[in-house]
């Protein structure tokens, strides 16, 4: 496995200031490991291993503690994919972080988003004046983060900011500005680590690729 080094501009559609936080490029997956054998056909390879993934998180950890130590944010799971991010993001933050979630589903084909997003879980808190960051698994086309940014920004929080653990490389219909980004990885689906294919495949501790029905 090839993980690049970081670059200082991970896609045609994101300019360097709008990731102060460099990621890390993964590129040439590799076989799945026997132990994931359950699996059948459907995956193509690893993307990302657990230690890969932890790894970037702690980095992640300290640099969002860093940048808010003085107003420790509420972090904001997109559920449901994120929840398994969302949990290893949340110890890495060595701050008193307030958490809440939100569920969202998005109309369109199996494995491509519509951008048409209903709430299907509301945030408990309220989150006028405070900092804002919202824990998201993957962007893809950005259309969910898009309805998401305009739907609570419109509650007026004193910052909203996004830590996206993987961003899909030229897939963006709308300009991210995204302040934490873990992993640019190419544009395949992938599963694994909180992701999903019909719900599916959540529970594996690393991502892979997805070559299954409707990929
Ligand atoms: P977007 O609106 O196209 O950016 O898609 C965002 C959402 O679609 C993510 O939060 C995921 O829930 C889902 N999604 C996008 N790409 C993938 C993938 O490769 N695997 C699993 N889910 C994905
Ligand atoms: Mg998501």
């Amino acid at each position: 496995m090839v993980v690049g080094a970081l670059p200082e501009k991970t896609s045609t559609f994101l300019s360097p200031e709008f990731l102060p936080l460099p990621c890390q490029v993964v590129s040439a997956p590799e076989g799945i490991p026997s132990h994931l054998a359950w699996t059948g056909d459907d995956l193509a390879g690893v993307v990302l291993s657990a230690e890969q993934i932890h790894a970037r998180i702690a980095e992640l950890g300290d640099q969002i503690a860093i940048d808010y130590a003085d107003n420790p944010p509420l972090l904001v799971c997109v559920l449901k994919g994120a929840v398994t991010f969302m949990s290893d993001l949340m110890r890495a933050v060595r701050l008193p972080v307030d958490i809440d979630f939100m569920a969202v589903s998005s109309y369109g084909a199996a494995t491509k988003s519509s951008g048409v997003v209903r709430i299907v879980k509301d945030l408990e808190s309220d989150i006028e004046g405070r900092d804002v960051l919202i824990v998201e698994d993957i962007v893809d086309s950005g259309l969910t983060l898009n309805y998401l940014r305009k739907y609570l920004g419109s509650r007026k929080p004193r910052s909203l900011e996004v830590c996206a653990l993987l961003l899909k490389e030229g897939e963006q219909k709308v300009e991210q500005s995204l302040k934490y980004v873990g992993f640019s990885i190419p544009s395949t689906f992938v599963v694994g680590y909180g992701l999903d294919v019909a719900e599916r495949y959540r529970n594996l501790d690393g991502i892979y690729t997805y070559k299954g029905v409707g990929s």
